[in-house]
């Protein structure tokens, strides 16, 4: 049985009319995508060389294993954008959705915060914790750049607070560039345990190195698997011919409808597991191809639950969506009868959740269809190490074939680094006073200021 399938049918033309794809420009396009594609494979990017990301696995192992003697209790993460998304993803998607709640749910993993927002509230109320059993705590400080203010700050501050406790460097593990950056600096002199971000490997295309691997590692989750998974989804790509081929496909659909005026691409996976799924997604479609006035804006939504929040706006608002749904069937619940005397609850009882949920998503497919909005279903039949690892490469290459068709680099954020540099000059970092002084006068000059 396919692990992974996709149907397009409520994309194309023939089911939608004027608002979907014609299969000849469908075909059209992926043809050139697969040229590129072939090319892509002879020359690759450094997030498809699985033997440069197999390489990590045995230093990864070996400091996950050594960690263990801690007995750690707390694992706290500190990094942000591609730093967290994807560790964010996995442990979504394979950790018990109440793991912190309780031992039982955590089968004796630590408990675990991802600090990918700097907010004092949040960090306060995760010091509080972490204070009641620093000598239990591991810190992941990640980033690739080894700059980033947030990460620095955060890092700054839980150094600290692990710092009075006996053995602390050995439950700091820093995650970085091989070479370059304070980050890398600052382990050379302090001796972290450390691992690298790839060369050529961007955060948002960094879920496969160490950056989502080590945290992963450290859970117990089959880190090994994932990277199975992702290799064979990288031979499915080489090997199937365009037409059958989901990544040239999918490229080609989110391309087309683009340029066809849908510019808002709405994933919604009915699976709250993949619910985080859609949060890497849009980071990587947004900071990937959001350049040269390119670039389609990515939404996330989630079945059931944004049907009574989003889905008027999908059906009746404007034609200027395409929605990916995600779909998994997942467990069983049984809905007993037990509010047997209201006979329009009948249709409930005795059925099962898993049975409902489905109803809602053909519910919501049918409708959207009606309304002529375009939509595909990719299923994922199992939820697993290997589908995630597998569902991982198939949207980065997604993402990369398509910055090949809007003739963009796929794989810079310039605008991103630019937000960088002013927080670091309102900050006074030297050399930038320059920038310091250009929003000084932003705050001085005259305000259109409207208030309560
Ligand atoms: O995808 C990217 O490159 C960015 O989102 C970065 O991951 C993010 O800005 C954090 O950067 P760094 O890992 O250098 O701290």
């Amino acid at each position: 049985m396919k692990k992974i399938e996709m149907d397009i049918t409520g994309v194309l033309s023939r089911t939608i009319g004027e608002h979907g794809i014609e299969e000849k420009d469908l075909y059209d396009t992926s043809m050139r995508l697969d040229d590129f594609k072939k090319k892509v494979y002879k020359s690759p990017y450094p997030f498809m060389d699985f033997g440069l990301l197999k390489s990590h696995i045995g230093e990864i192992k070996k400091i996950a294993d050594s960690v263990k003697r801690f007995k750690i209790k707390n694992l706290v993460i500190l990094g942000i954008g591609g730093s967290s998304l994807g560790t964010e993803t996995i442990f979504h998607a394979l950790l018990h959705p109440f793991h912190n709640l309780d031992t039982k749910n955590r089968e004796g993993k630590p408990r675990y915060f991802i600090l990918d927002n700097i907010d004092p509230h949040k960090i306060n109320k995760v010091l509080e914790i972490v204070e009641k059993d620093r000598d239990k705590t591991l810190l992941i400080v990640i980033s690739k750049s080894g700059e980033t203010p947030e990460t620095m700050s955060q890092f700054m501050l839980f150094k600290e607070v692990l710092r009075s406790t006996k053995n602390y460097t050995e439950r700091i593990v820093v995650i970085t560039d091989s070479k370059k950056g304070m980050l890398r600096e600052i382990v050379k002199k302090e001796g972290y345990p450390s691992l690298s971000v790839p060369e050529g490997i961007g955060g948002r295309f960094s879920v496969l190195t160490p950056v989502g691997l080590f945290p992963s590692s450290v859970m117990g989750i089959d880190i090994e698997e994932m990277l199975r998974g992702a290799e064979d989804m990288y031979g499915y790509i080489k090997k199937t011919p365009y037409r059958k081929n989901m990544a040239v496909i999918l490229a080609a659909i989110l391309y087309l409808m683009d340029i066809q005026g849908k510019k808002m691409h709405v994933m919604m996976p009915y699976c709250e597991r993949l619910s985080a799924f859609s949060d890497w997604f849009r980071q990587l479609e947004a900071e990937s191809l959001g350049k040269a006035g390119n670039g389609p804006t990515p939404i996330k939504s989630i079945g059931v639950t944004d049907q009574h929040s989003q889905l008027q706006l999908y059906i009746d608002g404007p034609k200027d969506k395409c929605i990916t749904f995600l779909y998994h069937g997942g467990e069983k619940r049984g809905i007993p009868d037990s509010i047997p005397y209201i006979t329009d609850l009948e249709y409930l009882a005795g059925k099962d959740m898993k049975d409902l949920f489905y109803a809602e998503f053909l519910g919501t497919r049918r409708s959207l269809i009606e309304a002529r909005t375009p939509s595909l279903t990719i299923t994922v039949h199992e939820i697993n190490e290997y589908t995630l690892g597998a569902m991982f490469f198939l949207y980065e290459m997604v993402i990369a074939l398509m910055g090949h068709i809007y003739n963009i680099n796929a794989f810079d954020q310039p605008g991103v680094e630019l937000g960088k540099i002013y927080t670091k000059a309102v900050m006074g970092k030297k050399g930038l006073e320059k920038q310091k002084k250009t929003i000084e006068k932003d705050l001085t000059t005259k305000k259109h200021l409207i208030g309560f």
